[in-house]
């Protein structure tokens, strides 16, 4: 790969209330994909300077790319709970409870990822459909199977995404068709499938295995015993689960397991999977001492503000501002695919904003509404500390690698908030985060390398 050099405006999250606008950046991508310079202000000018002072050796081939006005670079966005297989199964039962939406439309779907060519041909459309609206990285439960979880790691690897890839782990609570056949088969392909990782992209360039116990209503506890002991035994591999996400979920698990008392924390911390590597989907309803317990183990949240308010049972919005107050900040966004009506994080970010308004209300003003920079740093940023990527993605500081888009603010065909000339880029950038879409994702970028399917 040559060495990629980009010279325009620059847009970066440092933190929950950190956004970075450089309005004349120039930023370095050596042929490994890492990021070796950012100049934060390179006046059109001194380009030619700046760029033969850099240490870029002169034999290598470089391409430079000069951004128009109209154009910037973001991160790549961070999609931390996304179910792979029900990107065949978006729209459908919508308003459901979670149980039953579970047994009437999600089984049944996830059921036919049993044939390997539905999963490939399935796994390819959303793994391209994902990449198009620029999520680099994806956190993606698959079904149970293990056969096609793998087909879903060999996608993610031909097409540059960057992902985390679990196979479900579930021996009860779902039909005889659809359930792991015995504890020791669950965990069994669970270890064949991180073999199967491991083998497919040794160095971890883009993938990871995640362990994926669905939720305790659908594990026995023998197989959260398990896959407690297959986390400790592989303290590199993330841990992802649904957790407190709805009263219906919330009642059957107490009723399942009431040494608990109700707490799920509790629970899943007594099988070994409540640890600085546990992605926890939804948190909607914590208590106080839930909230304080997955800040002490340093969890990471899964904030999925559209499914939460379209199946589950419910008006569910998970309390972003109360953690951001308590200091749990390692949230990101999801999607969480087939529960929502979208697979876009920038409708994420939006349904965020709609959510945390709602809790502005219902908390009498306390819990302000979230705003664009918050909202962007769980877009990008938060999102790669949920995933224990912080180190390599999610902002644009030397030394990560270049998971990016290229977003181009006046593309032809698009319906995103016309540009004024007198425009800010904050402006033309709240523009873009409230109104645009994947048509103005003009190119996306993974470890350096172009990934965009048009
Ligand atoms: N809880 C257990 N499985 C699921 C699922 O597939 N989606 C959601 N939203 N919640 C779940
Ligand atoms: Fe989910």
């Amino acid at each position: 790969m040559p060495y990629h050099l980009f010279h325009g405006i620059l847009i970066h999250s440092r933190g929950p209330s950190e956004l970075v606008i450089l309005e004349s950046a120039l930023i370095v991508i050596n042929p490994d994909g890492k990021i070796t310079n950012l100049i934060e202000h390179a006046p059109s000018n001194d380009i030619p300077d700046i760029i033969s002072s850099l240490n870029i050796p002169l034999s290598a081939p470089r391409i430079e790319y000069y951004l128009t006005r109209t154009q910037f670079l973001i991160p790549g966005f961070i999609d931390t709970h996304n179910h792979a297989p029900q990107w065949a199964q978006r729209g459908l039962g919508q308003s459901l409870h979670i149980l039953d939406w579970l047994e009437r439309v999600t089984f049944p779907n996830e059921a036919r990822f049993a044939d390997p060519a539905h999963a490939r041909r399935v796994y390819s459309s959303c793994v391209e459909g994902f990449l198009r609206q620029g999520v680099t990285t994806a956190s993606y439960y698959g079904s149970l199977h293990a056969e096609a979880t793998n087909i879903l790691a060999d996608i993610c690897l031909a097409k540059g995404q960057r992902a985390l890839v679990g196979k479900c782990n579930m021996n009860r609570n779902a039909p005889d068709y659809y359930r792991d056949s015995s504890v020791e088969a669950s965990l069994k392909e669970a270890e064949s499938c991180i073999a199967h990782v491991r083998k497919i992209d040794p160095e971890g360039k883009l993938l990871k295995y995640v362990i994926t116990p669905r939720f305790a209503i659908s594990c026995e506890p023998a197989l959260l015993e398990g896959l407690g002991a297959l986390a400790a035994a592989n303290p590199d591999l993330p841990i992802q689960t649904h957790f407190n996400e709805a009263e219906q979920e919330m009642v059957f698990t107490k009723e399942l397991f009431p040494q608990f008392k109700g707490s799920e924390a509790d629970l899943y911390e007594h099988y070994g999977l409540l640890n600085d590597r546990s992605i926890l989907a939804h948190c909607c309803h914590m208590s106080e001492y839930e909230t304080q317990r997955i800040k002490d183990l340093e969890c990471g949240v899964a904030h999925c503000p559209i499914s939460n308010m379209t199946v589950g049972g419910g008006f569910m919005a998970a309390p972003i501002r109360e953690f951001l107050q308590r200091g749990v900040t390692k949230i990101g966004l999801g999607t969480d695919s087939g529960g929502g009506f979208s697979s876009s994080i920038l409708d994420a970010m939006r349904q965020a904003l709609v959510a945390s308004n709602a809790k502005e209300v219902m908390s009498k003003g306390k819990d302000k509404g979230l705003d664009i920079p918050e909202l962007f740093y769980l877009a990008t940023l938060g999102g790669a500390r949920v995933c224990g990527l912080d180190d390599r993605i999610g902002n644009f500081e030397v030394g990560k690698e270049f998971d990016a888009l290229i977003i181009d603010a006046s593309a032809p065909g698009g319906i995103m908030t016309v540009l004024q000339d007198d425009d800010s880029t904050r402006t033309m950038f709240d523009k873009f985060i409230m109104t645009g879409d994947d048509r103005n994702i003009k190119e996306v970028y993974v470890r350096g390398q172009s990934v965009k399917v048009q």
